[in-house]
């Protein structure tokens, strides 16, 4: 088939990569002439594992293609995917214009019907809103089908995400359009799920701040257990056993970050609130969600005394491994927080280390985890990447003032970190617990 996707962020440049890889011709279109400039020269600007060799073997194959031409790939195809960013607005609701302008295009472009899919995630009846710009600015009179079909994948595990996905959600009253998205995403063999395009929509906002809450609900198990004396690890293995809990997302630490989850609850609430129903408890989630960071701050303090020109060390930046990703990372209220406080940071992570730069002032980036370690009064692990957990603990210890270490990601063996001599903290872990 042959496809649009406009908008290459993580979820338009993953989706056309994968597309074309499924043996589709592809033209991913952008407005940004440097981002695509980047990409036809072979390069990927974003971190994504997996995703650079794909594309350069798509490109290759001459299925995919990177373009600022809107008209040519709306002329050229017959499914047209929005894939633009719908970034908070100061108030919290999604700002719009960018899917709006997508769709105006299509319809003032377009000289036969096409299917115009949703991908980026958007409010509920925002499907309703495309559908009326595109019977508007249609100078042939075109009937477009409107599709809603949102996009599940992780960063950090983006390509497998969308090749091998727990469902495809497709949203649509068109029975041609059904027939299409069917054939489109058969070579995943995927369960798919056919709704419409309103149900699809919530299914997006529902499913991620589902999600955002299992992770508040587990934090605030956390904090019950550091004030009681036990220990959340027990509790989240002993939870999730219920195959109606499930085992997954009740990691503990100093809260969610990334683009999606905290823009998803906010957007969700205001959704909520236009609909007519107060969602208190996406409001705790968020409350909670930013308790962690200062829970996190006053554990340190409790231990350190006062931070003032202190030496804070600290190992990881991205708001999760596996990404260069810093938008609403912990790591950046936390260090805040510590600064605010007079400490001095020193800080490494594996890769994001360029983008913190532009979040994080007047902190010492280092070459690698001992760097930061040397002389630090106290190290804070705020990503579990995985080798953070490869390394020579002893030797980061001997480099140390003081043997404090807090664990933000609960990733270290307690009992290990405490036999080397740290004075060990995680997330709702017993401390005494630690010392054998
Ligand atoms: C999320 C959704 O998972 C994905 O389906 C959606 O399309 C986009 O948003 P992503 O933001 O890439 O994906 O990251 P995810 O792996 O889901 O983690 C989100 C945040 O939750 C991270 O900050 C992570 O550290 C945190 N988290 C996750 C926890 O604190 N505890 C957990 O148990 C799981």
């Amino acid at each position: 088939m042959d496809i649009a996707v406009i908008g290459t962020g993580y979820v338009g440049l993953v989706a056309g990569t994968c597309f074309a890889d499924m043996g589709n011709k592809v033209f991913c279109v952008d407005i940004d002439k440097k981002k695509i400039d980047i990409l036809n020269s072979g390069q990927c600007p974003i971190y994504e594992p997996g995703l650079e060799p794909l594309i350069e073997k798509n490109v290759k194959a001459k299925r995919l293609f990177f373009t600022t031409d809107i008209k040519k790939a709306i002329n050229e195809t017959k499914i047209i995917f929005i894939a633009v960013g719908t970034p908070p607005k100061p108030n919290g609701d999604a700002d719009l214009s960018f899917v709006e302008n997508v769709a105006r295009a299509v319809a003032e472009t377009a000289t036969e019907p096409k299917i115009v899919v949703e991908k980026s995630t958007v409010p509920v009846e925002t499907g309703e809103k495309i559908a009326a710009v595109l019977k508007q600015y249609t100078p042939y009179n075109i009937v477009f089908e409107v599709v809603s079909n949102p996009e599940f994948l992780r960063e950090g595990s983006a390509v497998k995400d969308f090749m091998m996905p727990d469902r495809i959600v497709v949203g649509t009253s068109s029975e041609h359009a059904r027939k299409i998205m069917g054939e489109l995403y058969a070579p995943l063999k995927a369960k798919i799920l056919f709704t419409d395009v309103k149900s699809a929509e919530i299914i997006k906002h529902a499913s991620n701040s589902f999600l955002a809450t299992k992770i508040s609900f587990i934090n605030a198990i956390a904090n019950i257990c550091d004030n009681a004396g036990a220990d959340v690890k027990l509790v989240a293995e002993g939870m999730g056993f219920d195959a109606r809990i499930g085992k997954s997302f009740l990691s503990p630490g100093i809260g969610y970050g990334g683009f999606c989850f905290p823009k998803d609850v906010e957007a969700f609430i205001r959704i909520a609130e236009k609909k007519g129903y107060d969602f208190r408890l996406l409001k705790e989630v968020q409350e909670i969600n930013q308790g962690q960071r200062k829970i996190f701050v006053k554990k340190v303090e409790q231990q350190l005394w006062n931070l003032n020109n202190k030496k804070i060390g600290v190992l990881g930046l991205a708001f999760k491994p596996n990404t260069d990703d810093m938008r609403f990372a912990p790591s950046i209220d936390i260090i805040k927080m510590l600064q605010g406080e007079g400490a001095k940071i020193s800080a490494f992570d594996p890769v994001a280390m360029e983008r913190a730069k532009a979040d994080i002032k007047e902190i010492e980036f280092c070459g690698n985890a001992y760097a930061v370690a040397k002389d630090a009064d106290a190290l804070l692990v705020l990503t579990e990447w995985p080798e953070f957990l490869e390394l020579d603990f002893k030797k980061v210890k001997a480099s140390m003032k003081a043997p404090f270490l807090f664990d933000g990601r609960n990733c270290l063996d307690s009992k290990k970190m405490a036999s080397i001599g740290f004075k060990y903290f995680g997330m709702g872990i017993k401390t005494d617990n630690c010392v054998e």
